[in-house]
């Protein structure tokens, strides 16, 4: 009888239930008699390679899937020197199973950029595509469907909504902030939850923002200062905020850090961020979210805090234009320094529209 053969993928940086979630899933609805994972050496995709050593990642991988007699671990990924394209992964198991019906897994936030991938007609020339839909997530897949017509399987089975960034995240956080810093943090992302949810976000988004926004708020200023040239990040007015201003430079370095350490290649999530303290002329609802999300988070103890947490849950617009006169009259109050960007950001939201 034919075997069928799931064939699945990724970086596995760290394996989380997510994946095991997507193979249990796939398992049933396809009738695979074997699983293969396939950790990637390197993704092509990817800028920067995984986090964990390929031997590490193939270690842990083993010993997480050993209670699983379906479920069996390939490292020809590993093994093969250069980028790991999936289509020769999908060539050597054709090699090795002639015979068999090979089922290439998938969630559909990698399926979005199939057509970016190597040979990715010669993938499907091989092999079916088994893919799952990750839980909140709703990719935009109609420039592929035409063309993969025929050759999906959608898996009815949900992937949970975790992420290897997020599990990363959170011993990270705990390991550079504060206690003080970490509860905010905890604090800014269940209210963004919140806030994202009242608003139809997208609040895994919301969340992944909430988690980064203050990722570089412990370092002293000179550390900022040195990232910042080092990297010759992007900053508005950055020779007032580098000069007079400083710390707010950890919004612009949280961003950098997220794309570079935890791969967040999300602009959305990115884009928040950068915002999250000082605004823009051009804000998000996203943006917006978050940047209320960490004014109002419950260890803000402000006069008005309450009733803005209210106010935000109901309309975002306006909530955050009463956030932006909060943090200046604080600021006006504090005989604190007006940043040019704060100013501006009152001018186009605040000002014209104090009755
Ligand atoms: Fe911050
Ligand atoms: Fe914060």
């Amino acid at each position: 009888m034919e075997r069928r053969i799931g064939i699945f993928g990724g970086s596995f940086d760290p394996l989380h239930r997510g994946h095991l979630a997507l193979a249990a899933g796939a398992l049933r609805e396809l009738d695979l008699d074997q699983i293969y994972f396939v950790p990637a050496r390197s993704s092509p995709l990817k800028p920067h390679g995984p986090v964990l050593a390929a031997s590490q990642r193939l270690k842990e991988i083993r010993i997480a899937l050993k209670p699983f007699p379906r479920f069996k671990v390939s490292d020809c990924e590993i093994e093969r020197q250069g980028p790991s394209y999936s289509f020769q992964t999908v060539l050597s198991f054709r090699r090795k199973f002639p015979s068999s019906a090979l089922f290439l897994l998938m969630g559909s936030d990698t399926l979005k950029d199939f057509k970016k991938w190597k040979n990715w007609r010669e993938i499907l020339s091989q092999c079916q595509l088994g893919v799952a839909r990750r839980a909140g997530n709703e990719e935009n897949l109609r420039n592929l469907r035409k063309e993969l017509k025929g050759k999906i399987h959608w898996l009815k089975s949900r992937i949970p909504s975790v992420s290897s960034t997020e599990i990363r995240l959170e011993p990270y956080l705990r390991k550079h902030l504060t206690r003080e810093r970490f509860a905010h943090t905890l604090g800014v992302a269940k209210f963004a939850e919140k806030l994202a949810r009242a608003h139809r976000l997208d609040v895994r988004r919301a969340k992944l923002a909430a988690l980064l926004h203050d990722l570089a708020r412990e370092w002293d200023e000179k550390e900022l200062l040195r990232y910042v040239q080092k990297h010759s990040l992007k900053v508005p007015e950055k020779k007032f905020t580098c000069e007079r201003q400083p710390i707010l430079l950890h919004s612009f370095v949280g961003a950098d850090l997220a794309r570079n350490i935890f791969f967040v290649q999300d602009r959305k999530v990115l884009s928040a961020v950068e915002k999250h303290s000082l605004g823009s002329l051009k804000m998000s609802p996203l943006d917006k979210c978050l940047y209320l999300a960490d004014l109002l988070a419950p260890d803000r103890k402000f006069e008005e805090a309450a009733q803005l947490r209210r106010l935000a849950l109901q309309n975002l617009d306006r909530a955050f234009v009463e956030g932006v006169r909060s943090k200046r009259n604080y600021a006006l109050k504090k005989h604190a320094l007006a940043h040019p960007l704060s100013v501006r950001v009152w001018n186009r939201f605040v000002s014209d529209k104090t009755p």
